[in-house]
């Protein structure tokens, strides 16, 4: 069976890849390799022993995205990951993220339209929860309004979807809002690959250990939390990977009860700034050199999921703790820059 898996040389993407593969399902991936690389192909084949189909197309254009459906009819379900996701240039460049993150959703969804049946995952996130009033946070939370046009488009694409849906049954949508994804796969031979200084806390820190980064920046140590930093739920990457799969396995079973679901996918545990740096500390043996800053714009105090629903609907529960994950990451950065 074979399934479209776009921005499948992406962080989440590279490992829901492998995951299908393993699950006996054929893949062919799109990405623009924008912020990805055509490398990425050669450590899915080390793990999986399998070469997924690949086209290096940019979904922007809509006529690229026509030929490929027209030339891949027996596509049965999509998984879509391709979009830009740094919430800092979405603020400076707005326009570039609504033409890469809806315009391109929009095509998808017109050729998914054409069909008799077909099955589609969404790459959402928690952001769409801004600050929760209620932790856990389950899927009944209200969706605030977006602080980015990232967030924006993450919210938007949901409701596009879901409107699609409500005129076209033979469409089937799940929407899988990602807590804080982390960690790379244990065979060491895919994992993040961020372009520049990250953003995001985790490779920052494996990047500092390395001493590719001279000290991690601890974004404000007054938040109304345990120890004063914010609080997240962290993921590992693989665990994720196979919540697709699942999802997937839903739509292709006629199990979904509707066909727009939306589930989140975190660990339902919350970790500070600071215990993520201990559990780099404790799998690393290595000091990390951090300092306290002012908080940054934007952030929110506390996110972590309510995972009942995953759990019972999805069948589907993450099984890595914070320190392996966190291990995984460790490693990872250490090959990469070996
Ligand atoms: C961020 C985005 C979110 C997006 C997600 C995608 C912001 C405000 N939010 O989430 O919209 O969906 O990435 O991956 O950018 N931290 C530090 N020092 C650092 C980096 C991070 O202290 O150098 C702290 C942050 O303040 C936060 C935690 O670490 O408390 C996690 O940060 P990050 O990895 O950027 O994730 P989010 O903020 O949850």
């Amino acid at each position: 069976m074979k399934i479209l898996v776009t921005g499948g040389l992406g962080f989440i993407g590279s490992h829901t890849v492998v995951e299908l593969q393993n699950e006996g399902f054929e893949v062919i991936i799109i990405d623009d390799c924008s912020n990805s690389s055509e490398k990425v192909l050669e450590g899915i084949f080390s793990i999986s022993g399998k070469m997924p189909l690949f086209e290096k197309i940019d979904l922007k254009e809509k006529s690229k995205v026509e030929d490929f459906f027209r030339r891949h009819q027996d596509v049965e379900g999509v998984i879509h990951f391709a979009a830009s996701k740094a919430v800092g240039e979405s603020v400076e460049k707005p326009l570039l993220y609504y033409e890469n993150n809806i315009g391109t959703l929009v095509y998808l969804l017109k050729e998914l339209s054409k069909k008799d049946n077909s099955n589609f995952i969404f790459s959402s996130s928690c952001t769409v929860y801004g600050q929760a009033d209620e932790m856990p946070i389950s899927e009944k939370a209200p969706v605030k309004p977006a602080e980015s046009p990232y967030g924006n488009t993450k919210q938007m694409g949901e409701e596009i979807i879901r409107d699609t849906c409500a005129v076209n049954s033979s469409l089937n949508a799940i929407a899988l809002r990602y807590f804080n994804p982390m960690g790379a796969h244990p065979s060491g031979n895919i994992g993040e690959l961020p372009i520049g200084v990250p953003q995001n806390l985790v490779p920052f820190i494996t990047q500092t250990g390395v001493g590719l980064r001279q000290e991690l920046s601890v974004f404000g140590d007054d938040y109304p939390t345990e120890d004063g930093t914010c609080i997240r739920d962290y993921i590992y990457v693989v665990d994720l990977a196979k919540a697709h799969v699942q999802a997937l396995q839903r739509l292709l079973g006629g199990k979904n009860e509707d066909n727009y679901e939306v589930f989140n996918l975190g660990t339902g545990k919350g970790s500070s700034v600071l215990e993520v740096i201990h559990s780099f500390e404790k799998v690393s043996g290595k000091k990390l050199n951090y300092k306290i800053v002012d908080r940054r714009a934007g952030d929110i105090v506390s996110a972590y999921a309510d995972t009942k629903k995953a759990n019972e609907v999805l069948g589907w529960k993450s099984q890595y703790t914070l320190d392996e994950a966190m291990k995984s990451a460790w490693e990872w950065e250490q090959k990469i820059r070996a």
